[in-house]
């Protein structure tokens, strides 16, 4: 079991992130450990300049969201914990892959329409190809299971097809096929002021966002402003229908307290949100709180950081060499 995923720096982490990834990492790492296989966790730093990004921001977003990693449970004495660009294999490897990769596929990649918008000509080539880079970060590891939330299952499915075409287009048996574990507590946290959005850094509302960074006071106040209906609570899943907030912040509470929706409507069903979002609010403080407080602890000494992810960094490119070489070598690549 190989277990590889990344996370792009370019703010600091949110709730879907938690929720959606980190969340699982750190249940995985566990699971890993003990079956003997090894998890690889990496600061996609080398994706985040595909939409323009201060450089002074992206190299402090990069120590901060692996200081947020830390704190939120990412063990660096149990999982491989690194930024990318320390690992050049990623790059490379990545354009081996683009010559196997098909325009056709990449036109079809959600994620790309919607960044780049009405203005495809002025998108830079990198958010085009920013799915071969992410197929190079785990075909690279042979890894097994990539954990990420939904909004990524459409590049894992990618990732897949390039290792198969690969595989095929040189008769060898050289990548594994990744298979995506798509979190089922949370796989799309939705923005506080609007469900119909996925949560994201790169939301202009500060109020549909928690950030990992934000203070108690700012956490609760988030909560108990999110948009909702004048409803009461339903007692079943089911009752539910289309209340899309109600369902995102059901969704929130439950993943935050592991349990599910249905045991949380046991709790509040016929309650209304004058109940319900005060409580989401003291969960949440409860549960974000002393994250925020070990980063921000673990940020002090930012040296102690950048050991962490050197040393990471020297693992990941131990393990990258033989599966960069033997690709280079069907190739016909003398290198
Ligand atoms: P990124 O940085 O946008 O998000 C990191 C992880 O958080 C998940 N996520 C969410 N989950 C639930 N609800 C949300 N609202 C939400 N928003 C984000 C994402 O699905 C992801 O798992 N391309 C990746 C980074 C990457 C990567 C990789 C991931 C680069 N190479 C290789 C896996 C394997 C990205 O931009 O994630």
């Amino acid at each position: 079991m190989r277990v590889v995923s990344g996370i792009k720096p370019t703010g600091n982490l949110h709730l879907g992130n938690y929720l959606g990834a980190v969340k699982q990492w750190v249940t995985l790492q566990d699971d890993v450990v003990a079956q003997g296989g090894e998890s690889m966790f990496f600061i996609a730093d080398l994706h985040a300049p595909t939409e323009w990004i201060a450089p002074a921001e992206l190299s402090s977003h990069t120590l901060e969201v692996a200081a947020t990693m830390i704190a939120a449970g990412v063990d660096p004495a149990k999982s491989i914990l690194f930024n990318q660009a320390r690992v050049p294999a990623h790059s490379e490897m990545a354009w081996l892959l683009n010559t196997v990769a098909r325009v056709g596929w990449l036109n079809r990649m959600t994620q790309f329409k919607d960044k780049a918008g009405k203005n495809r000509e002025g998108a830079s080539v990198g958010l085009y190809d920013y799915p071969v880079l992410m197929a190079a970060d785990v075909l690279l590891y042979n890894a097994t299971h990539v954990p990420v939330g939904e909004d990524q299952k459409q590049h894992l499915e990618l990732a897949r097809d390039i290792a198969t075409k690969f595989n095929g287009d040189y008769g060898v048996d050289l990548f594994t096929l990744p298979a995506p574990l798509i979190s089922k507590a949370a796989p799309r946290i939705m923005s506080l002021r609007d469900a119909s959005a996925k949560m994201s850094k790169s939301n202009p509302s500060e109020q549909s966002v928690v950030k990992l960074i934000d203070s108690d006071d700012t956490i609760a106040d988030k909560f108990r402003k999110a948009k909702t209906d004048p409803d009461l609570l339903p007692a079943t899943v089911d009752e539910l229908g289309d209340r899309a907030e109600a369902r995102n912040l059901l969704t929130i509470y439950a993943a935050l307290a592991d349990s599910d929706v249905a045991t949380v409507l046991g709790e509040y069903g016929g309650k209304g949100f004058g109940a319900f979002k005060p409580a989401l609010a003291d969960l949440a403080v409860a549960k974000l709180g002393p994250i925020r407080d070990e980063m921000v602890r673990l940020l002090d000494d930012r040296s102690a950081v950048t050991a962490v992810l050197r040393d990471g960094a020297e693992k990941a490119r131990a393990l990258a060499a033989p599966v960069l070489k033997r690709t280079q070598d069907a190739m016909g690549l003398q290198v």
